[in-house]
């Protein structure tokens, strides 16, 4: 006997409702096909009723079981379904899970019968149950239903692994070692249990152990290493392969893992022992329409934006454990994560805080071997203190996991400091005062601790991707100082910025319209001035973004100053109306810690009544121009251009795309106060996610696309009603 391992994405039956006979009966009348991911109801992206998607539903799928799959033990595993499950086959209660976000798996071995009849039936409610966390009371997020992430069937030997944990040790020597522990089931007299670490096809070393019987865990070391680290720059990531051998079974699991050490202190973060200052944000794992169901694609297109878009070096996965595809691209992109455990500021009674704690420690057995992340978040976010709860949780998460510090995020000053780092919401900048707060004022502590800031701007000046270009410069300039303050004291790690992408909230927040608009983009990934603050702050590529629109009459009383350039060069010529105005370079007294001020021109002459003319902006790096931005004092659309973020799809169970689209001027400007309506049209083996029919949001928006499950050539046009067409070919394999 093997592991066999079939993923159950497709040949689900849903139906919203769960009635009891729904348990006992296959019968799939009045039940709509679905693949998974799948959200309970498909919801608009704003002005929507949080009690739409809230309720009882079911899901039902018939398996397959092959005759080979006989004798093994077989389980279900569900990586997450919102908010909670019971699992039912052939009509008996096989097992049942609380808690949205993290992973369970059940045992159906007993209940089969193997006549070719077999089926599951899930009991999904997704309702916000106030014995779950986050909820309890109000929550700044909205928390989408459904079996969203991924199911699949694992028939394993009698003896079977559980679980490996593996810890990287020797990191900084030109030898590594890397320690593993296997939680182990069922294990016969005789077993053996093997151990080997792969970079590709190539065996790097391998170990075994002989097992005592009914041994529960095996240790093993892997030695004399030669490996890479894993850098943010360079993440290299092994592949090890754990066997169980017991008489004729084999149980093997593979995994990737990746050799680091990170380390928060109170003069900063080292990673591998280099100091680096973190530059983050925060994200939520909701995506328009589809609410928190996207499968891999998308997870993983959230986490290259961020990383190769945006240049950040950390995640926070706010509030909750996100999507294992989310993690696997970080650890394969080298960006940092923070990860923490379901909740918002509520903190439930004994039971509720039992439940905290199995989310906890479900998500750290799940997380343990992803090199990415660094910190574990043992606290609800920004609750009160509360000793014994904190005091257990930091403990759970230190037992479980050693090699990890804790963090607990808070807004409180002079609060209990449990855990190993001190980590604050820091919303105390005003457009006008100093960016963050000082660390020991924060703590109340005479000395120096680990410290980083978790959050900061959000709600203090929410802003829409269409507002006016003052305010979206200001929300650009209150990110800026605060990096330019995390930069400027050693004894912060660095900052993770509220946040990514504005998101769907509930009524007791937000714009009234059930959006925050507090992220650096849109809900659809589409950057407003404040994304190019993180952009310039890279190495990687040179950047030249003008925070303006370059209107004359947009701003108040007629101003284009101060014009903020948000750029990693070291000059950048300005030329108005052909005239050159000069070469300028960062503002580093304002700005004097960041790596990339930005350059600000505080006067351009001209004013209301003056003819309004183009502008130029080049950009040198070494003396050599190496980026240009030109804006056209007469804008008029030009082209309509779609771009999708995937060169092709796959067939099977569903596959998505993020497509971009904007509306450009002749110099490829999104037309910012453009609000045409567009016809999104899919043909071929896919459909658009939400409406067909869209308005541009200041001359561009984003949408996804869904494969169908065939193969095929899936053609996305845009159409505007001017005639304009636009359109992307995606092969379907
Ligand atoms: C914080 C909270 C976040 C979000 C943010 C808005 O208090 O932790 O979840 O609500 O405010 O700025």
């Amino acid at each position: 006997m093997q592991r066999i391992v079939t993923p159950l994405l497709e040949h689900w039956y849903f139906r919203p409702g769960f009635v009891p006979r729904d348990a006992a009966d296959p019968a799939t009348e009045g039940f709509v096909p679905v693949c998974l991911p799948h959200t309970v109801r498909e919801m608009p992206c704003s002005y929507f009723s949080v009690q739409d998607f809230q309720g009882l539903s079911c899901y039902k799928r018939r398996l397959n079981l092959k005759e080979e799959w006989k004798n093994h033990r077989i389980f279900v595993d569900f990586d997450g379904v919102m908010t909670a499950a019971r699992v039912f086959c052939n009509g008996r209660e096989a097992g049942t899970h609380k808690g949205g976000f993290t992973p369970f798996s059940v045992e159906i071995t007993d209940f089969l019968r193997w006549d070719g009849g077999d089926f599951l039936a899930v009991e999904v409610d997704s309702t916000e149950r106030p014995d779950t966390p986050p909820f309890g009371y109000v929550v700044d997020y909205v928390c989408f239903g459904g079996i969203y992430r991924e199911v699949t069937l694992r028939a394993v030997p009698p003896a079977h692994i559980r679980n490996v944990k593996t810890e990287a040790r020797d990191v900084m020597a030109p030898r590594k070692a890397l320690a593993l522990r296997a939680d182990l089931q069922g294990v016969p007299a005789g077993a053996v249990l093997a151990a080997s670490l792969w970079d590709g096809d190539t065996r790097l070393a391998a170990c075994e152990t002989a097992l005592a019987p009914g041994a529960q865990t095996a240790e093993l070391l892997l030695q004399d290493l030669d490996v890479r680290r894993w850098e943010l720059d360079d993440p290299a990531l092994y592949t090890l392969r754990v066997t169980l051998h017991s008489g004729a079974d084999t149980d093997e699991v593979r995994l990737r893992t990746g050799f680091r050490i990170a380390r928060f202190t109170p003069r900063g973060f080292f990673l591998n022992e280099k100091s680096i200052k973190l530059r983050g944000l925060n994200r939520h794992q909701q995506y328009p329409y589809q609410g928190y169901a996207m499968p891999w694609r998308a997870q993983y297109q959230d986490a290259d934006l961020l990383k190769r878009e945006l240049h950040l070096n950390i995640v926070r996965t706010s509030h909750y454990p996100q999507s294992p595809h989310f993690l696997d691209r970080c650890d394969e992109i080298g960006l940092l994560v923070f990860e923490e455990l379901p909740g918002w500021q509520h903190i439930g009674d004994a039971a509720w805080q039992e439940q905290s704690c199995r989310d906890l420690e479900a998500m750290i057995r799940r997380d343990w071997n992803h090199p990415s992340i660094v910190l574990w978040g043992v606290r609800i976010n920004e609750s009160l203190d509360d000793h014994d709860f904190y005091a257990r949780t930091n403990a759970l998460a230190r037992a479980l996991d050693p090699t990890r510090q804790t963090g607990g995020v808070r807004y409180l000053e002079h609060s209990e400091l449990l855990e190993d780092v001190y980590t604050i919401n820091d919303f105390s900048h005003d457009g006008t005062n100093a960016g963050l707060r000082d660390p020991r004022a924060v703590t109340g502590l005479t000395r120096d601790v680990p410290y980083l800031v978790t959050e900061h701007s959000g709600h203090i000046y929410p802003t829409k991707r269409f507002d006016n270009e003052e305010r979206l410069l200001e929300q650009a300039l209150r990110h800026l100082r605060v990096l330019d303050a995390a930069a400027a004291d050693p004894r912060i790690s660095g900052a993770i910025g509220w946040c990514a992408f504005d998101y769907n909230t509930h009524k007791d927040f937000g714009s009234g319209d059930k959006v925050c608009y507090h992220g650096v983009m849109d809900m659809f990934r589409l950057p407003k001035f404040a994304a190019a603050v993180y952009r310039s702050q890279t190495e990687e590529e040179p950047v030249l973004e003008p925070l303006t629109r370059w209107t004359r009459g947009d701003r108040c009383a007629a101003q284009i100053t101060p014009l903020v350039i948000c750029t990693n060069c070291e000059e950048v010529r300005v030329i108005v109306n052909g005239v050159d105005q000069g070469k300028f370079t960062p503002d580093r007294s304002n700005y004097p810690s960041l790596a990339h001020p930005p350059v600000v021109l505080r006067q351009l002459s001209g004013g209301w009544g003056d003819d309004w003319n183009g502008a130029e902006f080049i950009g040198y790096r070494g003396g050599k121009e190496v980026a240009r931005q030109r804006y056209t004092a007469d804008p008029t659309p030009a082209a309509l251009e779609l771009r999708a973020n995937a060169a092709a799809l796959t067939a099977g169970p569903w596959d998505t795309t993020r497509i971009v689209c904007r509306l450009v001027d002749s110099y490829g400007h999104p037309l910012p106060y453009d609000f045409t309506p567009v016809q999104l049209t899919a043909e071929g083996p896919g459909q658009i996610i939400g409406p067909g029919l869209r308005s541009l949001l200041g001359g561009e928006i984003a949408f996804w696309v869904r494969t169908t499950g065939e193969e095929g050539t899936l053609r996305v046009t845009v159409n505007t009603p001017e005639g304009l067409t636009a359109a992307v070919t995606l092969p379907v394999k």
